[in-house]
């Protein structure tokens, strides 16, 4: 188990102090982010969107959140990791939801799942909960509804539908949601949730008044640097600094001046007949590895 539990997240809340989290697919970001001081790591199934280049989370399937999962565990030492549970997981039947919650704790290490819907799945959350597994919720924009909304939009601007997220929210705290994911709502309809629940609210696109907020990884750090709803801030320009950095590299290799001497080995008889200061003693290169690791 990590340090930072659902339990703490609790406790941010009632302390007044916010709530930290940002999706992350594999070990090496999940690393990044935990020392960051990240409080939570979403496994979210937006990886079938950033990672595989669908145009949807609808394709991505239990295996690949299982390994996505076990990845991002891997590579986190100490905030709380939450895995998505994909379209078709879990709106079968509570046996397929509980079963397949069970496979994100057993073979993919996370501590609690995340799923979409309102008030209409109140007993499968119900039934996860009371199998040990904590359930974060998820409303407002609902991605893997993407057909029934007829698209991206935001939701709740009118009153019966804020009316009936509102319902919907309270509904999921009753059922025993940990917390709550609110997504492209507006900020007055955020605020009033955050203040109605005990648990926390966690924000995308639903303003300032959230307990925590959350970002797609790869948004925020613009890896793709056209993709900027209204919600996104860039933290970084990666997606340029990545393009500059392997053109670089690539200019290079077509110049012939990488690999140079500072990036090559030398055979050990050549090594016992040349002076070159730079070449690595073969005692220091045979006791920390190729890869600097030690042997
Ligand atoms: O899958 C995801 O990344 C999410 C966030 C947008 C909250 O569900």
């Amino acid at each position: 188990m990590k340090p930072v539990t659902i339990h703490t997240l609790k406790k941010l809340k009632d302390a007044g102090q916010k709530i930290c989290m940002v999706t992350a697919y594999d070990a090496t970001f999940a690393r990044l982010f935990d020392d960051a001081g990240a409080d939570v790591l979403l496994v979210g199934d937006s990886l079938g969107m950033v990672v595989q280049g669908n145009d949807s989370t609808l394709p991505v399937t239990m295996d690949q959140m299982v390994y996505h999962s076990r990845c991002v565990t891997r590579g986190t030492r100490r905030a709380h990791v939450v895995g998505d549970l994909p379209f078709m997981s879990y709106q079968n039947s509570v046996e397929d939801a509980v079963k397949n919650a069970g496979r994100m704790v057993v073979e993919g290490g996370v501590g609690s799942v995340k799923l979409e819907g309102g008030q209409e799945f109140a007993e499968v959350i119900s039934r996860i909960v009371r199998a040990s597994i904590p359930v974060m919720g998820h409303l407002g924009l609902t991605p893997q509804s993407v057909h029934k909304m007829g698209g991206y939009v935001v939701q709740g601007r009118d009153e019966d539908t804020a009316r009936r997220l509102l319902e919907d929210a309270v509904a999921l705290e009753q059922a025993g949601c940990y917390a709550l994911v609110l997504e492209a709502v507006p900020l007055e309809l955020a605020k009033a949730i955050t203040a109605r629940l005990s648990i926390p609210t966690i924000g995308i696109g639903a303003g300032k008044h959230c307990d925590g907020q959350v970002l797609v990884s790869y948004d925020l750090l613009a890896f793709n640097p056209s993709f900027k709803p209204k919600f996104v801030k860039h933290y970084a320009q990666l997606g340029d600094a990545v393009k500059a950095a392997a053109g670089t590299y690539f200019e290079e290799v077509r110049a012939g001046s990488f690999p140079d001497d500072e990036h090559s080995f030398r055979s050990t008889n050549m090594r016992l007949v040349a002076s070159n200061p730079e070449v690595v003693p073969a005692e220091r290169e045979e006791k920390n590895g190729v890869y600097g690791v030690p042997v």
